[in-house]
């Protein structure tokens, strides 16, 4: 059993970098990355100064949602590798000092779970069903959905089954695609089946857990609350008190102070980041010690480039995490939006824009990408020396664009065959890595690439920057190099700065950040320039560009 360090406080601070195994690194050339690919990049994630992978799901699933369908909780999916491949890259990562977090997706299984196909083979009102959300339907013969709740993929949240003699049976109901049944989690019995996972991968070394949609779990499904409109933005949104039918309901937190006494039987107990999408006052019950320990603070990513936004995120955040006893979290991309140097690089300030862009087509041509670059960079470094942890996903540190241009018939989200293009989805962000630039798949593995790559990938392959001081990857290795060795206590102090538009703290030693949104360039402190995400001309600052500076 690989043994990991005891400082149960490793993730207060920790750079945590993503990997969507599927396309991270592809070992034996069937188009999908793998474990052993994880594994053969470990020299790769050393170098670059990362304290923790968070893997996506890699276990067994029909991938109706980049697996986030889980077939089976405590085993690998056969294309990406095998338990034993776990072992092998769990031992190798952290005899590099990489600590793992893996992802549980406890809202939903896959309708290829053992569970649901039990539940479909059983009657109405056996046990099997009463492991997830079934109801009759409405209607003279229930051919009509209970309710009128909509699913977030699009179209309906309830599906309806035949039974087991081939009648039309009962409905169930699914708040993501119709292959993602909502577990019932008034049943013990699916508590008791979670725990037993977090214990497997706890046992297997794994430091800790990325919680899929942690807000979720607990539901309330009474009739009374059927004639609302919307679940998302229409009158059920105004519930913000622990009182929402379906999100962010106090009771969820009962499941979590279980799942904490559990991650407090492992030494150094294991951590967990909840994903919660609940209003930032919301957030310090799901990230207190006596619950998950951590909560994805998503407010950056949904902020545009803009001096004023980000500094009042930065400091309610802080002060929430310090209430709750934890740290922050801080996140610019993930494998769920638009990669964060593309967004920056649309027209204005609107973080929202991408979807726009993407539905006109995704042209790189319609991007100012030098522009967007420059911007994500300067959040970036201005990011990485905030107390608290920063989530860094693969391919950011290549300054990597979405690719906008997959053709439909190559597109894998749900959310674009159930909007029926209404929504393009999230295919772009999860291309797979180009490691070279030339090749079948661009290094990626020995054959294709299970998304297709546009030839531009060639620009950001990680073998040329990897040569190239100024390359995005120089920048963010020399980053966590020093993030690692300027890092103290969890404080900052804002200073004056020389205008609205720039941003300067202060953290202990002396280690001073500048942030300048503007365009015009400003002068810096006096100290040691540590670090600039673009030149400093004049010992001034160009717009658009963060500095490090020792005093
Ligand atoms: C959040 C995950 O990040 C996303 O990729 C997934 O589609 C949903 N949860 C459903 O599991
Ligand atoms: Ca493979």
């Amino acid at each position: 059993m690989p043994t990991i360090a005891s400082d149960a406080t490793w993730w207060r601070q920790a750079a945590v970098y993503q990997i969507y195994p599927r396309s991270f690194a592809d070992s034996n050339g069937d188009g999908i990355g793998d474990l052993k690919g994880i594994t053969a990049k470990i020299p790769y994630l050393v170098e670059l100064g990362i304290d923790a992978v968070w893997l996506s799901p890699f276990y067994p699933s029909a991938l109706a949602d980049g697996g986030y369908d889980v077939d089976d909780y405590r085993n690998v999916d056969p294309r990406i590798g095998t338990l034993e491949d776990f072992d092998e890259m769990s031992a190798a990562l952290h005899a590099a000092g990489i600590k793992i977090i893996v992802d549980i997706v406890p809202n939903h299984t896959s309708d290829r779970h053992e569970w649901f196909q039990e539940a479909l083979a059983s009657p109405k009102g056996s046990a099997a069903r009463e492991r997830y959300i079934f109801r009759d339907g409405k209607g003279e013969n229930g051919e009509l959905p209970p309710n009128s709740w909509g699913s977030i993929f699009g179209g309906g949240a309830w599906e309806q089954i035949t039974e087991p003699d081939g009648a039309p049976g009962q409905w169930y109901f699914h708040f993501f695609a119709k292959e993602q049944p909502d577990l019932n989690w008034d049943n013990p019995e699916v508590h008791e089946d979670f725990l037993k996972t977090l214990r497997f991968w706890a046992d297997r070394g794994v430091s800790g857990f990325r919680v899929d949609v942690a807000h979720m779990l607990k539901k309330n499904l009474d009739p009374a609350y059927d004639a609302l409109r919307t679940l998302m933005f229409g009158e059920a949104s105004v519930f913000h008190d622990g009182q929402h039918p379906l999100f962010d309901r106090d009771e969820v937190h009962e499941i979590f102070a279980d799942w904490r006494k559990v991650f407090n039987e492992y030494n150094p107990p294991r951590t967990a980041v909840a994903e919660a999408w609940v209003p930032a006052h919301r957030r310090a019950r799901y990230a207190s010690p006596e619950g998950l320990g951590q909560a994805f603070n998503f407010d950056l990513l949904q902020a545009d480039f803009d001096a004023a936004q980000f500094r009042k995120i930065i400091a309610d955040n802080l002060a929430f995490a310090a209430e709750s006893g934890t740290s922050s979290t801080w996140v610019f991309s993930n494998h769920d939006v638009i990669r964060h140097a593309t967004r920056y690089a649309l027209p204005g300030n609107a973080a929202k824009a991408g979807a726009q862009w993407l539905l006109d087509g995704g042209d790189p041509a319609a991007l100012d990408i030098p522009r967007g670059l420059r911007r994500a960079k300067a959040a970036t470094l201005l990011m990485l020396a905030l107390p608290g942890s920063a989530y860094l996903y693969q391919g950011e540190e290549l300054g990597l664009q979405e690719a906008g241009q997959i053709p439909s018939e190559q597109r894998q989200d749900p959310t674009f065959f159930r909007t029926q293009g209404e929504q393009i989805g999230r295919d772009g962000c999860r291309v797979p890595l180009p490691w070279e630039p030339d090749g079948t798949s661009f290094g990626f593995g020995p054959a294709g690439a299970h998304l297709p790559q546009p030839e531009w990938f060639a620009h950001y392959a990680a073998s040329v920057e990897e040569k190239d001081p100024a390359s995005t990857l120089a920048f963010y290795r020399r980053a966590l190099a020093l993030r690692h060795e300027l890092q103290g206590a969890e404080t900052l102090v804002w200073e004056q700065a020389s205008d609205d538009s720039v941003l300067h703290f202060v953290r202990p030693g002396g280690w001073h950040v500048v942030a300048n949104f503007g365009s015009a360039p400003v002068a810096l402190p006096a100290g040691e320039v540590l670090l600039v995400s673009a030149d400093v001309e004049d010992g001034k600052l160009l717009g658009e560009a963060t500095a490090w500076i020792r005093a």
